[in-house]
């Protein structure tokens, strides 16, 4: 059974309510459809249902899930008020928050803060700085976790690479430029996510750089080696170890000469790249060039929230449901 396949078995045995706040988006609208067909999820859409079921019908889609419309909700004014308390100390007038609760995105992030909803999936129209703000600002990290990342789920057609195949890649979407600190942090809970979402029982994680074990020297190395000593500290359980190139991570023999008696070396199962820039370029050459089927997910978030690329199809909206219900399952 592929990944996504083992994702959706797990999503459809634990069914949960997951907000879609891009009702005006026709993909939107397929994807409600798939999900309650499939029993996958309880999709909840948000917009003029009016408009909804015209542009459904129009489409050939049953209106087989629940939408909710932001203006006329009766949940309206307590999502305000909610919003109004937790942003008060920062400035938000009730003013404002009475007009952001109106906003599918902020109604939606807040049905989830409210416990009205299980998580939500949104960007296939808002751009990942749209979505992230208000899922930052209101939903929070989780117990424990200082910081909102993602990882990516690269499903590779070698098998021998990973877990059968499986990486997971962290962090290409959030942290531009992560410290020390914080690229430990994106370690520990890229580790989580391939526990939970990819049922890899012994996450084994690699520290990426130019540098293997001290092979270079350069203030960019000492950020990932400084991050090695943090994990530690967070995580001493976890096996975890770099500084290594990704030839060193991934590939035994290498790995066996450039970082002798390494846990990880040659057998890595998660990659932390150095900064963003050097995660989104990795992700997007082993889907273009290495044919890896991948998917993203957030982590870190106090409850699941998940982008979508505005580029994404029907299906990567199921699929990227699916997921959100399983994160749900380990809140
Ligand atoms: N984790 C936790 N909290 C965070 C994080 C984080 N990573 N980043 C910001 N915050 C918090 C801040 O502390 C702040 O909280 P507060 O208002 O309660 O004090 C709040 O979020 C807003 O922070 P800002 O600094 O005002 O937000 P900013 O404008 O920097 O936006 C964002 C944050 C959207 C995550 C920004 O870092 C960003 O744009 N990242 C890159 C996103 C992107 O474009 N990725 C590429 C997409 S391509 C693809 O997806 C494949």
């Amino acid at each position: 059974m592929s990944l996504i396949d083992k994702i959706r078995a797990k999503a459809s045995a634990n069914i949960k309510k997951i907000v879609l706040p891009e009702g005006d988006d026709d993909r939107t609208l397929r994807a409600a459809e798939i999900l309650v067909n499939e029993k996958l999820a309880n999709p909840v859409v948000l917009g003029d249902p009016d408009a909804v079921a015209k542009r459904a019908a129009e489409l050939g889609v049953s209106t087989n899930f629940a939408i909710s419309n932001p203006t006329t909700s009766a949940d309206t004014a307590r999502y305000a008020e909610l919003l109004f308390e937790l942003r008060k100390a920062k400035g938000l007038t009730k003013e404002a928050a009475d007009k952001l609760a109106l906003d599918p995105m902020y109604h939606g992030i807040l049905m989830v803060k409210a416990g009205d909803a299980d998580g939500l999936v949104s960007g296939a129209v808002h751009t990942t700085g749209d979505m992230l703000r208000p899922a930052l600002q209101i939903i929070k990290t989780k117990p424990g976790m200082k910081l909102v990342s993602s990882s990516f789920l690269m499903d590779c057609p070698d098998k021998s690479l990973g877990e059968d195949g499986l990486l997971v890649y962290a962090d290409c979407v959030v942290v531009p430029n992560p410290n020390s600190e914080e690229l430990a942090n994106i370690a520990v809970a890229a580790a989580e996510t391939a526990r939970v979402l990819c049922d890899i029982k012994e996450p084994r994680v690699a520290m990426l750089s130019f540098s293997t074990k001290g092979s270079a020297d350069h203030e960019l190395v000492t950020k990932v080696r400084d991050a090695v000593e943090i994990a530690h500290t967070l995580a001493p359980d976890l096996i975890l170890d770099g500084e290594m190139q990704f030839d060193a991570a991934i590939v035994p023999e290498i790995g066996a000469s450039k970082a002798k008696g390494s846990a990880v070396a040659g057998r890595a199962n998660v990659l932390i790249f150095p900064d963003l820039q050097a995660g989104n370029i990795g992700y997007k050459i082993t889907q273009r060039i290495g044919k890896a089927s991948c998917f993203a997910v957030l982590q870190g978030l106090a409850a699941p929230c998940n982008d979508l690329s505005r580029g994404c199809s029907v299906e990567d909206i199921v699929n990227t449901v699916a997921m959100t219900a399983v994160q749900c399952l380990s809140k």
